[in-house]
């Protein structure tokens, strides 16, 4: 069709992981594990619900642009409220930046397989999208540094990434730094921030706030407000006074700010969420490799297990979803072979784990018979 250009074209829309409901009724099951889409499985801080609540008899009145939201980080992280910006999600803040800083010479430079929103987002830009592979399953830092030329402008970092779940270190991140020109901006996608932190060795971006750097959070994993679609981001005054030009002017909603706000006043909330994580990682990692496959030691909310083919990816993600649990393809990153689980509750890793021990023994058995 001529009025759709080349690049729009060819992409492939978002495909989210299946909801519950779907699965539910496919297979006639009662009880479903959703270990698809990194969510949180304790729900949501009761705070955040309360927040909501309390300002939708204000829905009348347009909301404020996040400023309430940006106030509040800048006081918590010490910066300027012009170093803040709030939106529709990190994803939301990072449309912005492919809006505001991409002119169609420039390049985008990434890893191989990078988070999908990015891809579909950078591409949806017709610029020309370059990767480096990856490295142990996490960013080759001195690969994309040596991949730097005169029209690249974006350089995307997930830390921790997804889908692996690695984290590159701060030294490495020093060693990178020292490479990229000023005229690169560098979009620092810490989603899984959260989980991360109290890892030494990983490198907080916000005491990285160099000109060219900046940094994007979430509200959608360890707060548990995915729904709710709130993000937000740390930057030099000029990049987001630029930003602030082409966002949607009333984004984010009011209901997101309020429960962003409160969310950021439940530490007993993000407490249990992280410890709820923390035991989820420990127990899928070792049971997915006692089971012999391949788990990517993981810094985030879900593990990466690597198989042989994209046919036995496939075979095992049928596999789990009959007996209930929904697991993710990573097809549509660029990683056929592989799946990525989010951690649950206790209760749903252990059934996820049992699903793929029955899955196991059913294949032994028919390896066995011939
Ligand atoms: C690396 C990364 N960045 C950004 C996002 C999107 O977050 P949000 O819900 O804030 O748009 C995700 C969600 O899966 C993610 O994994």
């Amino acid at each position: 069709m001529p009025l759709v250009p080349p690049y729009i074209e060819s992409l492939r829309p978002y495909e989210a992981g299946r909801t519950i409901e779907s699965v539910r009724k496919q297979y006639g099951l009662s009880h479903i594990a959703k270990l698809a889409s990194n969510e949180n499985p304790l729900g949501v801080s009761p705070k955040a619900v309360e927040a909501m609540v309390k300002v939708a008899g204000g829905l009348n009145i347009y909301p404020n642009g996040g400023l309430d939201l940006r106030e509040v980080l800048a006081s918590a992280y010490d910066v300027k409220v012009e170093n803040v910006i709030a939106g529709g999600g990190s994803e939301g803040i990072m449309s912005n930046i492919i809006r505001a800083f991409l002119c169609d010479e420039d390049e985008v430079l990434t890893t191989e397989a990078a988070f999908i929103g990015f891809q579909v987002l950078a591409k949806s830009r017709g610029v020309t999208y370059r990767t480096v592979p990856y490295r142990d399953w996490g960013y080759d830092l001195p690969a994309l540094a040596g991949q730097i030329n005169a029209n690249t402008k974006i350089i995307y970092l997930a830390n921790p990434n997804n889908p692996t779940g690695a984290i590159f270190t701060r030294h490495q991140f020093d060693e990178f730094y020292k490479h990229v020109p000023e005229r690169v901006l560098i979009i620092l996608d810490e989603a899984y921030f959260e989980y991360a932190k109290d890892n030494p060795r990983y490198p907080d971006s916000m005491h990285y706030r160099y000109d060219n750097v900046i940094t994007l959070r979430t509200f959608s994993k360890v707060y548990g407000l995915a729904g709710a679609r709130i993000g937000y981001g740390f930057a030099h005054e000029e990049l987001i006074r630029n930003l602030l030009k082409v966002k949607l002017p009333f984004e984010p909603s009011s209901t997101a700010q309020a429960a962003g706000i409160a969310a950021l006043a439940d530490p007993e909330f993000l407490h249990r969420s992280l410890e709820l994580n923390a035991r989820g990682l420990r127990y899928l990692t070792e049971g997915l490799t006692d089971l012999g496959l391949t788990v990517v030691p993981s810094q985030a909310n879900f593990v990466m297990t690597v198989l042989p083919t994209g046919q036995d990816a496939s075979r095992v993600f049928e596999e789990l979803l009959a007996q209930g649990v929904v697991v993710r393809p990573l097809k549509a990153f660029g990683l056929p072979h592989c799946l990525r689980i989010s951690t649950g509750t206790d209760d749903d890793n252990r059934l996820c784990v049992e699903a793929l021990k029955r899955s196991y023994a059913a294949n032994l058995g028919a390896s066995h018979t011939g």
